[in-house]
């Protein structure tokens, strides 16, 4: 183990911290931003989705959004949405997955991702994650297929892209439907090519903790004009109004009401413009962060192999107990007292919650997992995902601090907390 610093007492074993202060608030508002949303205050229509065909697609300031947000990404459609669950719950249905269907998703994810399979009724099949990436590993998605089989949801997690060549080339031969599901991963390529364009449809997160934000908010992309429309439909009601015709309020499908407002679509045609600074300025954190930590057999810093640009929505560690010498949890208490915030990520993989294990997600009959329409024989068994149940339980290790607008000086406490903690692993021991 190589460290610059001359360890001082922990803060864990009664020394003084490294940091007091909290890191910099997240996110910031800025001028332009708070000057959009004055605006469509004083435009008095905060919505502005209305009867005629023009209303149906939402107001001024949210088709504004979806046009610039699709350019950014050279993709013909956007659909806002007021979350990226209800985006993706749109593009479950609009890619035709419902009752007695399967989608195949990763464990080691945020809930909605699985969640939004249910949704519509169909049934969530979990296949693992890679130990490096944290992303969908194409291997186990291919094991997972069944003739039930409609789509996939791979997931870019933490910022670092998803191996899409394989992914795609998977879902091809066998069919299946390809949703990304970019919420944590704006900006983010592949071999060069932008999260969210390479598969059939791409939901992101506008959620305030994301790369860029409105608060809530979500948008769906695609070429295809069919998932659009259908997409906009449940977004709406499940109504669609012709252009030229007058408002039938005829329901041609189940929809909901998962319209962004104006507020928020004004909010992101600003942020949407800073999110390529943004991204940068947590690229530059992460490189200062990269080459600088100290080198310790058994954590494993985040990784961005040559095919990926990585946006690192989060600072993603692995870490080896038996390597290191002590517990995870140790390791961490000592980070945070040294006033570093950092955590084990996600706690469990999706399938060991109640509402899989128990299989209860509609009413008390286990509706959809009981459905007559459900022939499949879905497995939430303990030991399905090895890996991302192993990120769970003791390898998994993040911190949320490495993006703006914080500086160099706020990496460079980081850094010297974990030479300070790596230093004192003997003393932690006992
Ligand atoms: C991977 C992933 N998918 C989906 C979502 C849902 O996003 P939202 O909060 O906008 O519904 C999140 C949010 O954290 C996420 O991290």
């Amino acid at each position: 183990m190589k460290s610059t610093a001359t360890a001082t007492k922990l803060a864990l074993l009664g020394g003084t911290p490294v940091r007091s202060k909290p890191f910099p608030p997240y996110p910031t508002i800025g001028d332009e931003e708070k000057k959009a949303v004055m605006e469509v205050m004083d435009s008095g229509h905060l919505s502005s989705f209305s009867a005629s065909r023009q209303g149906f697609l939402g107001g001024e300031r949210v088709q504004a959004f979806e046009a610039a947000f699709a350019a950014y990404h050279a993709m013909t459609f956007g659909v806002a949405f007021n979350s990226a669950t209800s985006g993706l719950h749109a593009a479950v249905a609009a890619c035709g997955a419902g009752p007695g269907d399967e989608v195949i998703v990763p464990p080691y994810t945020f809930t909605a991702t699985a969640t939004a399979v249910l949704h519509h009724n169909a049934i969530p099949v979990f296949a693992d994650v890679d130990p490096v990436t944290f992303c969908l590993d194409p291997r186990s998605f291919e094991a997972a297929i069944t003739p039930r089989t409609k789509a996939v949801i791979p997931v870019h997690l933490l910022g670092h892209p998803a191996e899409m060549d394989q992914i795609i080339a998977i879902a091809r031969k066998h069919k299946l439907k390809v949703i990304e599901d970019c919420a944590q991963a704006p900006g983010a390529k592949y071999k060069g090519r932008l999260v969210g364009t390479m598969g059939d449809c791409a939901v992101f997160s506008f959620q305030e903790s994301k790369n860029m934000m409105t608060g809530e908010g979500g948008m769906l992309i695609t070429n295809d004009p069919e998932l659009a429309e259908q997409s906009r439909m449940v977004r709406n009601h499940g109504e669609t109004v012709i252009a030229g015709e007058a408002r039938k309020y005829l329901a041609q499908t189940i929809g909901w009401n998962y319209r962004m407002t104006e507020i928020e679509a004004a909010i992101g045609l600003v942020q949407l413009k800073k999110l390529d600074g943004l991204n940068d300025h947590r690229r530059m954190l992460a490189r200062y962060l990269l080459d600088r930590l100290p080198s310790v057999p058994g954590l494993r810093y985040p990784v961005e192999p040559s095919q990926a640009h990585h946006v690192y929505h989060v600072f993603g560690m692995t870490y080896d107990e038996k390597q290191i010498g002590i517990p995870r949890q140790r390791f961490i208490q000592a980070l945070v007292a040294e006033g570093i915030p950092a955590g084990t990520g996600y706690p469990r993989p999706l399938y060991h919650n109640p509402l899989f294990q128990e299989r209860m997600a509609y009413g008390k009959q286990g509706c959809p997992f009981t459905c007559h329409l459900y022939q499949g024989t879905v497995s939430y068994a303990k030991g399905l995902c090895p890996v991302a149940e192993d990120l769970c339980a003791q390898s998994a290790l993040w911190t949320f601090v490495v993006r703006p607008p914080a500086t160099t000086a706020d990496m460079d406490d980081i850094i010297h907390a974990f030479e300070k903690v790596v230093e004192s692993i003997p003393e932690l021991k006992e």
